[in-house]
């Protein structure tokens, strides 16, 4: 087992998950204590804390706020077509981290698959978009390139491993247990380019989550003009007669 093969399969997976949670706090523990006293909910608003919750779980299912000027329908369809392939990706992969697997994981087994070849429709055209457009490609920057190449080169490598170059998934599965239980167990690291390569990319996008716009996805709950709720009579001005 190479050197390489034992720091991506042995200490880097605990290095990832130190600065993901570690960032991940940290960032929504900023967000939490950021003092926000302007009653700021966006036209036509909600009047109490339920619609508030309501309006918060409808936009993040939806992905409402992309609707919102015209035009914008490919957009919303290619962004919400992604998040729903990466979570039936993410719920075929629980296979490597639940023992026993739970029959509802092996439920998303075979949807998984076509997740992972349709994921990179989206994916290709969020990236397309920035580049051919000349509005996008100057409000975007290395960072947004960045997340949509490594997710573009995760998903590949994922679609590789499963096509053209297998690794035994036993192994996969004891390696991820050992991570789990604390007993890390370098022989049984796939000793193969493709997998060491997507394992080592996951990482990277977890390093980087907490410090990326990725971190949307904890931002969103704390996003005044969604949580926040008009209080009855807070917004009437008195006009002298
Ligand atoms: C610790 C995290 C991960 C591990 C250990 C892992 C491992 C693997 C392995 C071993 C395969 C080949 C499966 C087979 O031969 O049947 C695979 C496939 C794949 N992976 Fe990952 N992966 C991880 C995370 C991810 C993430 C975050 C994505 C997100 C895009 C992803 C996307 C894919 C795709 C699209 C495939 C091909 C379809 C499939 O077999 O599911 N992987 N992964």
């Amino acid at each position: 087992m190479g050197v390489i093969a034992s720091f991506i399969g042995v200490y880097l997976p605990y290095i990832t998950i130190t600065i993901f949670t570690v960032g991940f706090i940290y960032r929504l523990a900023a967000w939490a204590t950021i003092r926000s006293p302007v009653k700021i909910p966006v036209f036509p608003g909600q009047d109490s804390p339920g619609k508030s919750i309501a309006r918060v779980l409808l936009d993040v299912a939806l992905f409402r706020s992309l609707l919102r000027f015209p035009g914008n329908y490919i957009l919303w369809a290619g962004s919400w077509i992604f998040h729903i392939c990466f979570l039936l990706i993410l719920l075929r992969h629980l296979r490597y981290f639940l023992y026993p697997v739970p029959s509802w994981v092996m439920a998303f087994q075979t949807v998984g698959i076509y997740a992972g070849l349709l994921i990179l429709v989206p994916l290709l055209y969020l990236l397309l978009r920035r580049l051919v457009f000349a509005d996008l490609r100057f409000i975007s920057n290395f960072a947004d390139y960045f997340a949509l190449l490594l997710l573009i080169s995760i998903a590949s490598t994922g679609l590789i491993l499963k096509f053209f170059s297998r690794v035994y998934v036993f192994d996969v599965k004891t390696m991820i247990m050992g991570l789990i239980t604390l007993q890390p167990n370098p022989s049984v690291i796939p000793d193969s380019f493709w997998f060491l390569t997507h394992f080592f990319l996951v990482q990277l996008l977890l390093m980087i989550l907490p410090f990326s716009k990725i971190m949307h996805l904890g931002g969103v709950f704390f996003s005044p003009t969604r949580i926040h709720y008009f209080e009855k009579g807070s917004h009437s001005i008195e006009v002298e007669e």
